[in-house]
């Protein structure tokens, strides 16, 4: 099978940071509560000058710049999958604004993918079965959200979780960099759901959660799919340099992190600056990671995501 390799990353914050305290004064909440349940200090919104569009071509231009420094040409780009469930608009999708906004070539393949916080990783394992087919060519995975958007303001529940971003990465094949993956749904989507086109003028899509149910669900899946990929791959646990997931909750983390037996200082976390970004978390650690220096060539990263479906999914790069 082959193998892939992450060979650039690109991230874009949403323009306006909203502190714990900002929220405090949109409903009946507070800084420490939102702290110490979810480790979130601030998250950032969208400017009305922001889209998912927007973000989803700042952080790709990011991406498609650093590949471009590293002697790649945007020419070689054969796929653009950008994962979102807040997408600015059906049709035309995200993926073929981003093909026309950064001038990529035209004999490609344009596709939105909503797997919802799962999305990088359903790309990244779509990414692998796309250079199979052309392994001369590069794919450009994008997690885009604007979740402020399709966010309840009058429920504190889940209104001082999410976060507006963007994150990107080009990858190409690399067959002594084998990739190794899990993906899964498993029904239950009901304490997670976003409803879609409001059929016979029903009201506009709200995001609803269940939090315990979606906790309870994370804290079984992240350390599952994991070991799922580890049985494949057979590497230790112990092998891996960092455990990147989707930052939804540091509770979840540390709650997988010791389930796992794993310090946890190699899980990254930068959850409290942005919150759950949901399909652009993942990339957007990636390219800080990157950003940071963090990452060594021949590192062991192992990538994992859970959220709206219930899916989830995993995977184990190396660097
Ligand atoms: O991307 C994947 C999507 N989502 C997730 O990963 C979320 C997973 N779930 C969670 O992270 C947690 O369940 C939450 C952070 C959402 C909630 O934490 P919790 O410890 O499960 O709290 P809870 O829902 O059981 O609520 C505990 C209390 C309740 O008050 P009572 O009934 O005990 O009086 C809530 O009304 O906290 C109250 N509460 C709040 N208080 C202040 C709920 N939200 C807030 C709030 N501020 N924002």
């Amino acid at each position: 099978m082959t193998g892939i390799r992450i060979l650039s990353t690109g991230s874009q914050q949403a323009r306006q940071v909203v502190t714990n305290d900002d929220m405090a004064r949109v409903v009946e909440t507070n800084d420490e509560w939102i702290r110490t349940r979810t480790g979130i200090r601030q998250r950032r919104f969208a400017g009305e000058e922001e889209s998912t569009t927007t973000l989803a071509v700042g952080a790709a231009r990011e991406a498609v710049r650093a590949l471009e420094e590293g002697g790649r040409s945007r020419q070689e780009i054969g796929a653009v999958l950008v994962a979102t469930f807040t997408p600015s608009d059906l049709v035309p999708n995200t993926a073929c604004l981003v093909q026309e906004a950064l001038g990529l070539p035209e004999k490609l393949l344009a596709l939105d993918i909503n797997a919802a916080c799962s999305g990088f990783l359903a790309g990244l394992r779509l990414s692998q079965g796309l250079l199979e087919q052309q392994p001369e060519k590069l794919v450009l995975i994008v997690g885009a959200e604007v979740i402020s958007r399709v966010t309840d303001f009058t429920d504190r529940g889940t209104c001082v979780l999410f976060g507006d971003a963007a994150g990107a990465a080009v990858v190409g094949a690399d067959p002594s960099r084998p990739f190794w993956w899990s993906t899964g749904a498993r029904g239950g989507g009901q304490a997670l759901s976003c409803a879609g086109i409001p059929v016979g003028g029903g009201p506009v899509g709200k995001i609803a959660m269940n939090g315990k149910d979606v906790f309870r669900f994370a804290v079984e899946a992240i350390p599952a799919g994991i070991r799922e990929v580890l049985a494949k791959s057979g590497a230790e646990l112990s092998e891996m340099d960092w455990f990147i997931c989707h930052q939804a909750n540091a509770r979840i983390l540390s709650h997988a992190a010791k389930a796992m037996g794993i310090p946890l200082e190699k899980f990254y976390m930068n959850l409290d600056r942005y919150g759950n970004t949901s399909a652009a978390s993942i990339p957007v650690a990636l390219d800080e990671m990157n950003r940071e220096g963090l990452l060594q060539e021949g590192m062991k990263l192992m990538l994992a995501g859970f959220g709206g479906g219930l899916t989830w999914g995993a995977a184990q790069i190396i660097w």
